[in-house]
């Protein structure tokens, strides 16, 4: 596996391989890697030629009060985790924007509602960034995580509407063995907060269960999901439309439920389908 730093190094690989007909497969990261990131290597490596990862914490996407200077990194072990699922290229850059950049990808209404809400620009810098690393990168397929739900359909929309020739996949969300949602985030978790963000994962699949026992009203199914998370701080949990995320008042097409919570400092995110209601 080779590591590039350089982005101009980096895109003219890329064009080199493209240039030889090589089909190229990227999966954007921002480093302290674990099993949700390997699997979406592992789908991308089916999918492509060449294999490209990139490691990068992306200021863009951090509030003025979030995590940035305690986001945490591991770059040796990140590197010994992409060489082991087959990642040809590491793409690790110091500084990825050139000096002056002032060029942003506007997300439109997809970004404001479930996480948008919380962190206004936060989608802006996602989107942002992705451009840029689609344009550096040249992949011709790219694999995200479905754990960020809401981030994988804003980066299919951006796609679409500015006609970027990138087939865009989501990769499953991977759990832990107590059912909560893998994250770079859960290290931060005490003990006893981890204990209770497994109701997380279980509110999701209270309304799963509802939905399966034939509960279609959805203010219901997420009263039921509600009583049953326990977290300092319930940010969201709503059912949207599963293909352009629209707020749902009846479950009458397919859907997924998100919820957002907080940890004591730890903000978790988690997301389900729910069975077809037609
Ligand atoms: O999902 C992430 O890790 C990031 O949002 C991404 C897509 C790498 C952009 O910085």
């Amino acid at each position: 596996m080779k590591t590039i730093i350089d982005p101009s190094e980096m895109q003219a690989a890329a064009l080199e391989w493209r240039a030889r007909g090589l089909r190229v497969g990227f999966v954007p990261t921002m480093g302290f890697l674990h099993r949700g990131h390997t699997s979406l290597m592992d789908r991308a490596r089916a999918l492509c030629d060449v294999l490209v990862v990139s490691i990068f914490v992306n200021p863009l996407q951090f509030g003025p009060n979030e995590d940035l200077d305690r986001y945490p990194r591991d770059p040796e072990g990140d590197a010994a985790k992409c060489a082991a699922h087959g990642t040809d290229l590491l793409f690790m850059p110091t500084a990825l924007y050139p000096p002056g950049h002032t060029t942003r990808v506007a997300v439109g209404t997809l970004g404001e509602g479930l996480c948008g809400a919380d962190r206004p620009t936060h989608f802006e810098g996602v989107t942002t960034v992705v451009a840029r690393l689609f344009g550096i990168v040249q992949p011709h397929v790219s694999v995200f995580g479905e754990k960020d739900y809401q981030q994988l359909a804003i980066i299919r929309r951006m796609t679409r509407d500015l006609a970027i020739p990138v087939e865009v996949v989501g990769g499953a969300l991977v759990r832990d063995h107590d059912g909560v949602a893998l994250s770079s985030r859960n290290k931060y978790l005490t003990q006893a907060e981890r204990l209770r963000a497994r109701t997380l994962s279980g509110g999701l699949r209270t309304v799963q269960a509802a939905v399966e026992g034939g509960e279609r009203i959805v203010q219901t199914l997420l009263a039921l999901g509600r009583s049953s998370i326990d977290a300092d701080h319930l940010q969201y949990l709503e059912i949207r439309s599963a293909d352009d995320l629209t707020p749902l008042v009846t479950l009458d097409r397919p859907a997924r439920v998100f919820a957002a919570a907080r940890y004591g400092s730890t903000r978790l995110i988690d997301n389900m389908a729910l069975p077809d209601p037609t």
